[in-house]
């Protein structure tokens, strides 16, 4: 997703610019550009390729200036072209005044390029950012700290940007509402980024923006301004970013080092948890759950079915009723609020736009506790909950989640345990029992990422398929979506989900001997109604891929490929099969040669709407 950095100083900043871009990448994008200061003019380059190519093209231009401002684009308006790439300059011509990077979308951006069209500015670009470079020329008043405060007015939607103008060469000025942005501090110079991660190395001294907020950076002062246009103070962290470039190590790509981390991340996840405690999830967390009558859950894309799959842990252990939105859509429709209601967003990065909006607006709704299941500490999911179980998975690099899931499950099964304690519904010895599995899991995990050769094989199938269908019941339904979903996100290769008792009711119309369908089976009490449906699939002639459990009675045969995992694992279960679902995806991919860790179209994190 779109990336900002952006600093003003006393050296050369085109390689702090193109190290802030470089530690965004892996977020995705599809181009890339630096705009700088150079002796009284604004000079820029972009490129629709990697950062690495933007770095030769400034390198080979000698490009070097004190003030600039860098950005990675996610195309939303118009094509991810050189001339939609930001930074955008105003006017469009050789003499421009102000460049500016943004990040989110302008909905009123057709009518404010009406606006600024019939005043005679000339549009480069499809982008709604543009229009704000336009605006923001068409208002400047000689201050550009002013003129952004006022410009800003004239915008609806989601916006972070940065700005610089030809006139005031020591100056960046940026303002955020509804995107993320930080500042970042150092020694008689500023910084400004999307993401502290962007600074790693550079200053851990860092303030996050609020909404509406318009910051100054010049060399020696930065100077905040709210909504009203009051001076504000706003703390300022020091922050250990953790950097994005982690090492692959003997992988060949993040997607298989983070599945391959789960043991380890999971063991850090749930270090320090000594016994079930609602105080794991923050300081007055025992009041709230007491409090609470329901849950709902609020999250998009695999944090949605890490959602899912704890709706089952939920009612089943805790016996509190739970209602799972996709974040996208609860924040539109008309909903039912009621003020005992523990809201629980997840997400992995925090910065989840649709996520976000979610709750603001479950808060809005009269819906105070909130808590998060998150993987950034620093998120402004984290600071805007007032409870917060932060996983630690670590950095997590591919687009396709992995690790952040897994241990997403491992947060959300200590909630259960957490919210049936509260209840009464959890004896010691069942708490001791959980526990005690729950610390089982790395050596668990283990051996399912042992069956890998076993799935390579299965993958070199996969590969030829354009379709394939996924099954699972009860709270493996969940852990099906997801396999599916990992399937098309990184082989592009079709892959739909259904709980498996409701194939009868339409897409068994589907099956035919081309259409694989791999079936989670766990040995539990669902497993002989599972057995009856893959009966129905055989029946069509359907080729069915089963992730078994050791002991379930399910065994190889015409059409029917078997793959058992070492052990049982009852509820916690759910964390090991999509372990194999994880490998059959990425070696699916890898197969078929896609960009595992940047599939086509998607980015990391996705700050807009
Ligand atoms: O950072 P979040 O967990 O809030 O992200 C939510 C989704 O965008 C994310 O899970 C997405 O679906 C992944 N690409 C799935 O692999």
């Amino acid at each position: 997703m779109c990336g900002i950095v952006g600093a003003v100083a006393q050296r050369n900043i085109t390689p702090i610019l193109l190290e802030g871009l470089k530690r965004l990448e892996y977020r995705g994008y599809d181009s890339c550009g630096v705009a700088l200061h150079v002796d009284g003019q604004l000079q820029r380059s972009r490129s629709t390729s990697r950062v690495a190519d933007l770095e030769k093209q400034i390198s080979d231009a000698h490009l070097q200036g004190f003030t600039g401002i860098a950005h990675t684009r996610w195309a939303t308006h118009g094509a991810p072209a050189s001339h939609n790439a930001h930074p955008h300059f105003s006017p469009s011509t050789e003499q421009a005044r102000i460049a500016l990077v943004h990040n989110g979308i302008i909905e009123n951006h057709d009518e404010l390029r009406a606006e600024l069209t019939a005043l005679g500015y000339v549009f480069q670009s499809q982008t709604d950012t543009e229009v704000i470079a336009h605006l923001v020329d068409h208002m400047y008043n000689g201050d550009l700290f002013d003129t952004v405060q006022h410009a800003v007015k004239r915008l609806t939607g989601a916006y972070a940007i940065a700005v610089f103008c030809r006139e005031e060469p020591h100056r960046v000025v940026a303002a955020r509402q509804g995107s993320p942005l930080i500042v970042g501090i150092g020694q008689g110079e500023n910084f400004v980024a999307s993401d502290a991660m962007a600074l790693a190395g550079t200053t851990d001294q860092i303030i996050y923006l609020e909404e509406g907020d318009v910051v100054d950076l010049q060399l020696g002062r930065v100077w905040v301004v709210d909504s009203n246009g009051k001076q504000v103070q706003r703390e300022v962290k020091t922050v250990q970013a953790h950097t994005g470039a982690a090492e692959l190590g003997p992988y060949r790509h993040y997607m298989q080092k983070e599945i391959f981390e789960q043991p380890r991340v999971i063991g850090d996840t749930l270090e320090g948890v000594t016994g079930v405690m609602p105080e794991l999830f923050g300081d007055g967390a025992y009041n709230v759950f007491k409090q609470i009558d329901r849950v709902l859950i609020l999250a998009c894309g695999t944090s949605y079915y890490s959602g899912l799959t704890a709706k089952y842990w939920i009612e089943s252990v805790a016996k509190i009723p739970v209602n799972v939105e996709i974040a996208s859509e609860y924040r539109y429709r008309d909903s039912v609020p009621h003020p005992n209601t523990l809201v629980v967003t997840i997400s992995q990065s925090g910065e989840t736009a649709d996520t976000l909006a979610a709750l603001k607006h479950a808060r809005a709704l009269g819906m105070e506790h909130t808590l998060t299941i998150c993987n950034v500490a620093t998120s402004a999911m984290v600071r805007e909950c007032k409870l917060a179980y932060v996983t630690r998975a670590g950095v997590e690099v591919g687009v396709a989640s992995t690790k952040a899931f897994t241990t997403q499950l491992a947060a959300l099964f200590l909630l259960t345990l957490s919210l049936a304690q509260v209840n009464g519904r959890l004896t010691d010895a069942e708490e001791a029992e959980h526990l005690k599995a729950m610390r089982h899991l790395p050596v668990a995990i283990s051996a399912v990422l042992a069956l890998e050769p076993q799935i390579i094989a299965w993958a070199e199938d996969f590969a030829r398929k354009e379709n394939a269908l996924f099954l699972g019941r009860g709270m493996h339904y969940p852990i099906a979506l997801e396999g599916a979903l990992k399937l098309k996100e990184i082989s592009y290769i079709h892959a739909e989900a259904y709980p498996a008792g409701e194939l009868k009711h339409g897409p068994l119309a589907l099956v035919t001997e081309e259409m694989p369908v791999v079936t989670v089976a766990p040995n539990d009490v669902l497993i002989e109604k599972l057995k009856s449906n893959m009966q129905e699939v055989r029946a069509r002639g359907g080729q069915l891929y089963v992730f078994a459990d050791v002991d379930s009675r399910i065994t190889s045969g015409e059409g029917v490929h078997v793959i058992r995992l070492p052990e049982h694992y009852g509820l916690l279960s759910p964390i090991l099969h999509v372990v194999s679902l994880q490998l059959l995806a990425y070696h699916a991919a890898l197969a078929r040669g896609t960009d595992v860790d940047k599939p086509r179209n998607l980015a990391k994190s996705v700050t807009v709407e």
